[in-house]
């Protein structure tokens, strides 16, 4: 079989993308599969790339070979383009190892269902749903799961930036988070402490979206869960991890750069906290119609209780990404978990 993998990626993630992919391609099983590897580069070009390497050190995007996916159903494969010479080369399934806007966000999965080419992860709904930080929180209110208090506000609004601090301050003393409703790996986001910080994280986060929400800060310690399954497939919980960031808050850097941040894997926690967050990650997964994987993201509380904060449908698999430990945790080493990922992609 043909497994097509998809990285880069036009996001603000495109680097965490390219760290992911390389996990996840170094546990594709080259017994089972033959590997295509596209690059989509941060304008938007699709290159072909045969070696990992390249993609270490970014010299992928010199390819000279363009990869194309039509959205013709017949065609069922990649179109690669190499000067005059144009091959199909049948896909089997796709793994579109994309974080962010323009890959986890439902356009993708969109081509690739009308390619009718099978992927791993979640559809179209369920990508776009937990793509959006605002919308998700429609559909957690629905569910009845505790999550951050928050103030929408739009782009636009902020033309009267004093009506916006207005409204955040009738709601929430300070800290306050800004998120841009649509982003991932904390791009755009910030704590403000005070008016003039509120007003800059505001222009910051439109910065990379019209969408943005001001939420109350919680105090509690952050904890992950990874979800696997759906379709035909029962929804699987892992464990959970807990998230010990070198930063005030778990920001980009803290993430990718910082090496004191630090990940637990099942952290002494409140009774039964556990296991809240656990049915939470699961409810939420089911509640945006999930399918194949997320890491659904909480906080919980000194008392032991339980906030929603938010679902990634393509956690990181970087060397450090909590998705893929939690599993190995759990008894599902990375070579189980992709080779699983792909199979039920095409279940
Ligand atoms: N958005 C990053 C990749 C994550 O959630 O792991
Ligand atoms: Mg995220």
């Amino acid at each position: 079989k043909t497994a097509v993998v998809l990285f880069g990626g036009q996001s603000s993630e495109h680097i965490v993308s390219c760290m992911s992919v390389v996990n996840v391609i170094n546990h594709i099983n080259r017994e089972k599969y033959d590997v295509v590897l596209i690059g989509i580069t941060e304008e938007g070009r699709w290159i072909k790339t045969d070696s990992v390497e390249d993609i270490k050190k970014g010299t992928w995007k010199d390819g000279t070979v363009s990869a194309v996916i039509s959205p013709d159903a017949t065609m069922n494969g990649v179109i690669l383009m190499d000067g005059d010479k144009t091959e199909i080369v049948r896909a089997d399934v796709i793994f579109p190892v994309l974080h962010g806007l323009f890959g986890e966000d439902g356009t993708v999965q969109g081509l690739l269902e009308l390619a009718g080419i099978p992927y791993v992860g979640c559809g179209v709904l369920a990508s776009a749903i937990s793509m959006d930080k605002l919308y998700t929180k429609i559909v957690a209110d629905d569910l009845g799961i505790t999550q951050a208090a928050y103030v929408p506000v739009m782009r636009h609004d902020l033309k009267d930036i004093e009506a916006v601090v207005g409204r955040v301050e009738e709601k929430f003393s300070y800290p306050v988070f800004v998120k841009p409703s649509n982003a991932g790996s904390s791009k755009g986001v910030s704590r403000a402490c005070d008016q003039q910080e509120l007003k800059e994280a505001l222009i910051e986060a439109a910065n990379h979206d019209r969408k943005i929400l001001v939420e109350e800060m919680i105090v509690g310690r952050e904890i992950e869960c990874a979800v696997f399954g759906g379709g035909n497939a029962p929804v699987e919980a892992s464990g959970v991890g807990e998230i010990l960031a070198a930063a005030e808050f778990y920001d980009f850097d803290a993430k990718y750069n910082n090496s004191d941040s630090r990940t637990v894997v099942d952290p002494v926690l409140p009774e039964g906290a556990t296991q809240r967050v656990r049915e939470a990650a699961r409810a939420i997964f089911q509640a945006v119609d999930g399918y194949g994987l997320a890491r659904v993201d909480f906080f919980v509380k000194k008392d032991g209780s339980v906030v929603f904060n938010e679902i990634n449908t393509m956690p990181g698999f970087t060397a450090i990404s909590m998705y893929p430990m939690l599993w190995e945790a759990a008894g599902m080493n990375k070579d189980q978990l992709v080779d699983r990922l792909l199979e039920h992609a095409m279940d």
